[in-house]
């Protein structure tokens, strides 16, 4: 299938992807990466693995909606049928969403229903959490909270602090993420009524 990955920053979860994809047995390939920030660290490492991006700046466009119309005509013109969220840092319009329900997927870094929005690691250790990981969830009009695909949990060890916990959680999202794709991929997991359904798992 091919798989569109939108980014903010550094990428690592794009790079992830990537590289999972870059065995011809894995069942997505990525065709390209957007960025909305022309400064997006993610933008070079894609380049250097020779895959395809485009910088859609929110700037350049006078609303949020003729913004995610661009994106929307990026994604199209790339032929995505797949659309990976890493990263990306900005709601996208209720018309993006509806339109791209089922076939977009996003990584959040908590166990969710906990912890939705930004921060979550030092909430973790705020909330004296003794567990914390990541989920890759399906993509709804309301933030963080459409139907899980796949998670990983990590311990919250004594003496952790946001970046030993962010680290920890990271290499965990590296993991996950190439699998939750490759299951959407085969059409193993698929978005329903609202829900997650698995299907042809033995
Ligand atoms: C990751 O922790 C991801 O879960 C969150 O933003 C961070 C992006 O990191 N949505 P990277 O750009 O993939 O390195």
């Amino acid at each position: 299938k091919r798989t569109v990955v939108l980014i903010s920053g550094r990428g690592s979860n794009m790079a992830a992807l990537i590289d999972a994809a870059d065995d011809s047995a894995f069942p997505a390939e990525i065709v390209g990466v957007i960025s909305d920030k022309a400064g997006a660290g993610g933008l070079g490492v894609a380049a250097s693995k020779g895959i395809a991006t485009r910088v859609v700046s929110r700037g350049d466009f006078p609303s949020k909606e003729a913004h995610d119309v661009a994106i929307d005509a990026a994604l199209v013109e790339l032929g995505a049928e797949i659309v990976c969220l890493a990263g990306y840092m900005r709601l996208l319009t209720t018309g993006f969403v509806e339109k791209w329900q089922g076939r977009m997927i996003n990584i959040h870094p908590a166990l969710l229903p906990l912890l939705k929005g930004l921060d979550t690691h030092q909430r973790a250790l705020d909330a004296g959490f003794r567990i914390h990981g990541c989920t890759v969830h399906f993509v709804t009009a309301a933030m963080d909270d459409g139907p899980i695909i796949a998670q990983s949990a990590v311990p919250v060890l004594i003496g952790d602090d946001e970046r030993t916990l962010s680290a920890r959680v990271l290499g965990a999202e590296h993991a996950l993420y190439p699998m939750a794709l490759r299951l959407v991929a085969e059409g193993k997991v698929r978005m329903e009524g609202g829900r997650t359904v698995f299907s042809d798992f033995e």
